[in-house]
């Protein structure tokens, strides 16, 4: 039987039975000549950035690439366990025991560490982004990818001046732009006569079956523009054949 403070009964092992070991232990880099204190339930990367020594995490921590690693040079037996994360990573790249993620690991005893990925130029480069305020090199986001193009348009185009070409295609984006908008997404970026949309930057509710309304709006409205070309110059994109088969493999 175990009591807390003399007074309260417990069958649980109590909080502190005074013989844990020091919860704060020392971090040395060699780098530097540092040394800062690091507490067993922080990180060394988490240590490092708080005692603002710079150090790389291209994934911002989450056991994703490889910039954070060090070498352990002395303590490895205090060290963590590595995490189902840094084992992947280990495997895959075959790193020695020494080798340890500086995100994923935490200690219990003095250690000593070289950081392995901080010359001039990664400094350079950890300092450009952290001016950018950006934790990491990017995101992780689920979005969904809307890509289109327009079929036939070269040799359309052949037939027309430059002009109508620019005209046509501005008109095209213009109504193509209001569909994707309409339905929650961005264009990111047009690319000759593609389109790009995301889906899911601000919005993620339904944005694989918006981005697929969106889709189906962009066909309807292509049969307006067909249209439109076919009564302003003569001249369709695709055949009337052609164009019947697109739409029937889409099933619209
Ligand atoms: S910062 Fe990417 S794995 Fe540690």
């Amino acid at each position: 039987m175990v009591c807390f403070s003399g007074s309260k009964k417990s069958a649980n092992a109590p909080f502190c039975d005074g013989t844990h070991s020091k919860l704060v232990n020392r971090m040395e880099i060699v780098q530097g000549n540092k040394v800062v204190e690091i507490s067993q339930a922080k990180s060394f990367l988490t240590t490092a950035l708080r005692n603002e020594i710079p150090h790389l995490s291209a994934c911002g921590g989450i056991g994703k690439c490889t910039t954070c690693r060090v070498e352990i040079l002395s303590g490895l037996e205090f060290c963590s366990e590595r995490t189902e994360e840094e084992s992947k990573l280990a495997n895959k790249l075959s790193m020695p025991d020494s080798i340890r993620m500086a995100c994923q690991i935490k200690i219990n005893g003095d250690v000593k560490i070289k950081r392995l990925l901080l010359d001039k130029r990664d400094l350079t480069l950890n300092n450009e982004l952290s001016k950018k305020k950006e934790g990491t090199v990017g995101t992780i986001r689920n979005l969904t990818i809307l890509f289109c193009d327009i079929k036939g348009l070269t040799p359309f185009s052949e037939s027309l001046s430059v002009y109508d070409v620019i005209f046509i295609l501005n008109r095209y984006f213009s109504i193509m732009r209001e569909v994707i908008i309409s339905n929650g997404g961005e264009v990111n970026n047009y690319i000759g006569d593609a389109i790009l949309a995301i889906f899911g930057l601000k919005e993620s509710r339904q944005q694989t079956i918006r981005a697929i309304k969106a889709a189906l709006q962009m066909l309807i409205e292509m049969d307006n523009f067909q249209k439109y070309l076919e009564e302003a110059y003569d001249e369709s994109l695709i055949s009337e054949s052609e164009f019947i088969s697109v739409k029937s493999s889409l099933g619209t």
